[in-house]
């Protein structure tokens, strides 16, 4: 036994992976594949509509120290005793376990992997991690990716890395959950210093600095947003509402000669329409909540690109205004808010912070402030003294409340 320090300061009592290795593989692992998670800096629910999000990695990460394998098998364990050994042979249709398993975002990019590109050789290997579980902040993309870029390497499948995102995209269906891209493309392509927008069908990326005097804030609410399990259902719900709502209002539009031909999803109904005209006859056709999800999906979509000039133009008070806007759309229109995350949003405005918003699907998990460095330890404070202290959380301060770095994405290094 002894203490895990990752880099960026979490410690934990525990054996290390090597010693999990060494006693349930014997000998050492060979290589370590690393993917971070990652904190939405806005653009919520809207990747699922094929609109553009603006994201970073940060420094927390899955890690997976691993050996390549001569036959097909697939042997994950994981440091932290909540998670039981994974075994599976690679096959395109290895069947999931139950819903919320873990070991579901182990077998999906091996599916995927052998569907596309027949790999056929496995690995053993043990997970570590350092973003807190079912907290918004993308820790179950990051294992599915660190396991499929290792597998991706052992296998010798060589794809850009857009390509392998969508492919990681693809795969995470397999684990019931009907999202988006977005996790996976930043998991991938991140950048040191650097947020990116992020636009699909196609996938791409445009990577834009963070200025040096920005700090974003991440506070987790301390009630897990179980995305997999109790959440799941909800966020597809919102999902097929958006195609509802999308439907119903490109027929208006084709009807009243508003756009020439049926619109392809959302971007080409807003390149077709514009907002205005499309929100103008969503309020004459969708029922609630339709019209409110889609009033969330069409603003939220401006923010982004508002988001990103601003990140470009070092507009800073203008970043914190459009996360405000964000947090309020996506609590009364789009209700993936709670309590703790609105509280926690309040809490870090008075703060000093020039704008706070719940991050990820929301349902628990964090929030995403904006503060400077000057006014950052006034955040901290204030966050500290008026969310943890009162709840009896201070001892997990370091868990819950850190300041995200902006940080590159996946890799593999021999060890
Ligand atoms: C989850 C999904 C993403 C995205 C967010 C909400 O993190 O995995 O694809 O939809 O929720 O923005």
């Amino acid at each position: 036994m002894a203490e895990a320090r990752d880099p960026k300061g979490v410690t934990r009592e525990g054996p290390t992976p090597s010693d999990v290795f060494s006693s349930r593989f014997g000998g050492a692992a060979t290589h370590v594949a690393r993917a971070p998670g990652r904190v939405n800096l806005i653009g919520e629910h809207i990747d699922y509509n094929d609109l553009p999000v603006l994201p970073m990695a940060i420094q927390r990460e899955v890690r997976l120290v691993y050996r390549p394998r001569e036959d097909g098998v697939v042997r994950v364990a994981n440091v932290d005793p909540e998670f039981d050994p994974v075994e599976f042979e690679i096959g395109p249709s290895t069947p999931p376990g139950p819903a919320g398993n873990w070991g579901n975002y182990l077998k999906a990019p091996a599916v995927e992997l052998a569907r596309r590109s027949a790999i056929s050789r496995g690995m053993e290997g043990v997970v570590s991690s350092s973003v807190p579980v079912a907290s918004g902040l993308s820790s179950s993309t990051a294992l599915l990716n660190a396991l499929g870029l290792a597998l991706a390497v052992v296998n010798e499948v060589s794809l850009a890395p857009m390509d392998f995102a969508q492919l990681m995209a693809d795969a995470e269906r397999y684990t019931g959950t009907r999202g988006g891209g977005m996790d996976q493309a930043i998991s991938v392509g991140g950048r040191v210093g650097h947020a990116a927008r992020i636009a699909f069908a196609p996938l791409r990326m445009r990577h834009i600095v963070v200025p040096g005097d920005w700090r974003f804030i991440v506070a987790h609410t301390g009630v897990r947003a179980e995305k997999s399990r109790h959440a799941r259902e909800a966020y597809n719900q919102r999902r097929s509402e958006c195609e509802r709502a999308l439907a119903s209002v490109a027929e208006r539009g084709l009807q009243s000669h508003l756009v020439p031909t049926a619109p392809q999803g959302y971007p080409d109904l807003l390149r077709m329409m514009g907002s205005q005209a499309a929100i103008a006859a969503a309020t004459e056709v969708l029922p609630a909540p339709l019209l409110s999800r889609f009033r969330h999906v069409v603003s939220e979509a401006a923010r982004v690109d508002q988001a990103a000039d601003c990140l470009s133009r070092t507009d800073f008070s203008g970043f914190g205004a459009l996360m405000d806007d964000s947090h309020c759309s996506l609590r009364t229109d789009y209700e993936v808010s709670s309590e703790e995350l609105d509280d926690l949003v309040d809490i870090a405005r008075d703060g000093g912070a020039a704008g706070a918003r719940l991050t990820g699907a929301g349902f628990g998990g964090c929030i995403v402030a904006l503060a400077s460095s000057d006014t950052v330890d006034a955040v901290l404070a204030a966050i500290a003294e008026q969310y943890y202290q009162p709840r009896g959380m201070s001892d997990r301060l370091g868990d819950c409340l850190f300041v995200a770095a902006p940080s590159a994405g996946a890799s593999v290094d021999a060890l």
